[in-house]
């Protein structure tokens, strides 16, 4: 008899090999554990036996249902591992995109310096461009700017070693390599190569030796803008400003040009707006940006006679008017790469 229950148990065991689904599995248990299977046959087999030994086959008996039923419980558990990784399987397409949602997108600055452009190009500007690394004549010296003008001030402008090799970036004579200041430098460069009439907008990077706080970075964008014609008037300036700043700002923007100093224009102007769609700033007049009227020693300077040449020149900080346009308080957002801040602005494009 207690044969006949070890077979019960190994044909369960091997029975169990062959379960693919939970259905083979009930099966299995049935022809088993079920009011028909072996083991409950058998067990009623020990109705049939002397009494002495009823109790060593009960032993038995209780000890291949055990053994039995940890069988098919194993079996079970194994089974439902399998369905779960399968099911996992359906769901995980690994030739879809991944689920993480940072998608690129358009730096702030990138796009701010976009949209200026665009305006200008709208009114026949043509995007100029020079090398960040300028030389003392074209950052300053062509720009009417005299030596001793603080602007010049190895305080402000980031010097290069006197022996440093610049063979991309022309000199006049042998003045020292600078890394530019201002964007005003590509009025200088673009004027030597093109002869006017002339409309360039140039955008580009800036570098000072500023002190890092929210309104200043030692390394920031500018846009130039320069317009060189016959008998061009601070009008032209002004109707060009304003349709360029109502193309940004909105409609319903008031501007006003006030007296200001630039050595390289002459009158030199500060502009200043004041408009419903500049958030908190919507109340009060705010600078945007310096501009004028090309100064004749500019011109001059640069071989053109400014009795038959005239221009407006004007330059604005990129940062400034992202900043104004976003309603961003400190620059320094800018630069630090944070998904947070980026995530605000990316088109997904
Ligand atoms: N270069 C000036 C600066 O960095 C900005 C500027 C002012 C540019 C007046 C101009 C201009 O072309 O006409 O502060």
């Amino acid at each position: 008899m207690e044969k006949d229950l070890q077979a019960i148990v190994a044909q369960a065991e091997a029975s169990l090999q062959s379960i693919a689904s939970r259905a083979d599995w009930e099966q299995a248990k049935a022809s088993v554990l079920g009011p028909n299977g072996a083991l409950t046959q058998a067990a009623k087999g020990i109705a049939d036996l002397p009494k002495e030994e009823k109790p060593a086959f009960g032993q038995a008996l209780n000890q291949a249902k055990g053994r039995i039923e940890e069988l098919f419980g194993n079996a079970l558990a194994a089974l439902d591992e399998r369905a779960d990784l399968e099911s996992l399987g359906e769901k995980v397409d690994p030739t879809l995109p991944s689920t993480c949602s940072l998608n690129g997108g358009t730096h702030p600055l990138t796009d701010v310096r976009r949209r200026i452009v665009s305006i200008f190009r709208k009114i026949g500007f043509t995007v100029a461009e020079a090398t960040e690394v300028e030389t003392e004549w074209f950052c300053f010296d062509a720009l009417n700017t005299p030596e001793d003008h603080p602007a010049r001030d190895a305080q402000d402008t980031l010097f290069f070693p006197p022996d440093s090799q610049w063979s991309n970036v022309s000199r006049k004579g042998k003045e020292a390599h600078v890394l530019r200041t201002h964007t005003s430098s590509v009025q200088i460069r673009s004027l030597l190569v093109e002869s006017p009439p002339l409309r360039i907008i140039a955008p580009g990077r800036c570098f000072r030796r500023d002190t890092v706080d929210a309104t200043h970075s030692a390394n920031f964008h500018q846009t130039e803008g320069l317009y060189v014609d016959r008998k061009v008037t601070v009008r032209d300036l002004k109707g060009v400003l304003d349709y360029f700043l109502k193309e940004l700002f909105g409609n319903k923007l008031e501007t006003r040009l006030r007296p200001s100093f630039f050595p390289f224009t002459e009158p030199s102007f500060e502009v200043d707006l004041k408009g419903p769609n500049l958030g908190k700033l919507s109340d009060r007049w705010i600078e945007i940006m310096g501009c004028g009227m090309v100064d004749p020693e500019v011109l001059r300077l640069v071989d053109l006679d400014p009795a038959e040449w005239t221009g407006f020149a004007f330059g604005l900080g990129i940062e400034r008017v992202a900043m104004i346009l976003h309603g961003i308080d400190d620059i320094r957002h800018f630069y630090q790469n944070d998904q947070r801040f980026l995530a605000q602005f990316s088109s997904g494009s």
